[in-house]
């Protein structure tokens, strides 16, 4: 099993303290590839918002050499870790920076991220993880992620070490709990799962524009080599929507691009 873990902050201080309890629980009864990626130290990037990467393709992105070696670890890992802190009560720039980069994989482009599954980290001082939840796991739905873990710790102090001991017990059982949840999500097959109804709508609606791109864009080409422009197609992967899921992104995309 592989695993990718994102890592937002800067410092070795409380996510990191986290992330290593939920490797240890995770790797505890069989050995897991664990890819650790230092996002601030090896993303320390903006997007350029040059398009090029819709239009060109993602290796023609001005920042490539720094954000594909973690999209290729990415596209190979079974699950994905993202572990952050909340600044400002959100997620801190660098992953914000990391995910800006990362829009060519929304379903309206060229989507593959399907059938990984996802856990969401985020700790915080005393407030904003709603926030941060809310956001990222909308991020891995645009994905086309629908198997998502998510954790978020409310410290009510500076670090683990500094909890009040109940307090501290009862986050470190949550940790192992969300562990637990996450790596049975790992262990199960997902295939016949139906897929999600954002998914199925914004199938129908992207296919609608991809269809008024140029034949080179990239986006076109790559739906091109995927038969999904095929009109017979009516989702990504081999799931079967509902046939109310795909009445609804089929009207949806009647009006979208008219
Ligand atoms: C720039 C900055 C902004 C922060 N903003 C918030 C905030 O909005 N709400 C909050 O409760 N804690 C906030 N914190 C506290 C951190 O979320 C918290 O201490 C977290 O555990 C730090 O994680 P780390 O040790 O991995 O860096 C902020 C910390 C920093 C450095």
């Amino acid at each position: 099993m592989n695993i990718v873990i994102l890592h937002a902050s800067p410092r070795k201080g409380n996510t990191d303290a986290i992330v290593e309890r939920v490797k240890k629980y995770l790797s505890a009864d069989e050995p897991i590839d664990f890819n650790d990626i230092h996002l601030p130290k090896e993303a320390p990037v903006f997007c350029h918002g040059c398009f090029s990467c819709f239009e060109r393709g993602e290796s023609t992105c001005p920042n490539a050499n720094f954000i594909q070696p973690i999209a290729k670890k990415i596209e190979k890992a079974d699950g994905i870790i993202i572990a952050t802190p909340i600044y400002v009560m959100q997620i801190p720039g660098a992953l914000k920076a990391f995910l800006d980069h990362k829009a060519y994989r929304f379903l309206n482009h060229r989507p593959a991220y399907f059938g990984k599954k996802a856990f969401i980290i985020t700790n915080t001082a005393g407030a904003g993880n709603t926030n941060a939840i809310k956001y990222l796991k909308q991020n891995f739905s645009f994905w086309g992620i629908n198997n998502i873990t998510t954790l978020g710790i409310t410290l009510q102090a500076a670090s683990l070490e500094d909890m009040k001991s109940a307090r501290q017990q009862k986050v470190i059982k949550e940790i192992e709990q969300k562990s637990a949840a996450f790596l049975k999500q790992l262990k199960t097959q997902h295939s016949e799962k139906r897929p999600s109804f954002l998914s199925v709508i914004m199938f129908h609606i992207a296919r609608s524009f991809i269809l008024t791109l140029p034949q080179n864009n990239a986006d076109r080409q790559y739906w091109k080599e995927n038969d999904w422009l095929d009109a017979s197609k009516n989702f990504y992967v081999d799931q079967t929507p509902h046939w109310y899921q795909t009445l609804v992104g089929k009207i949806a995309s009647r009006f979208a691009f008219k």
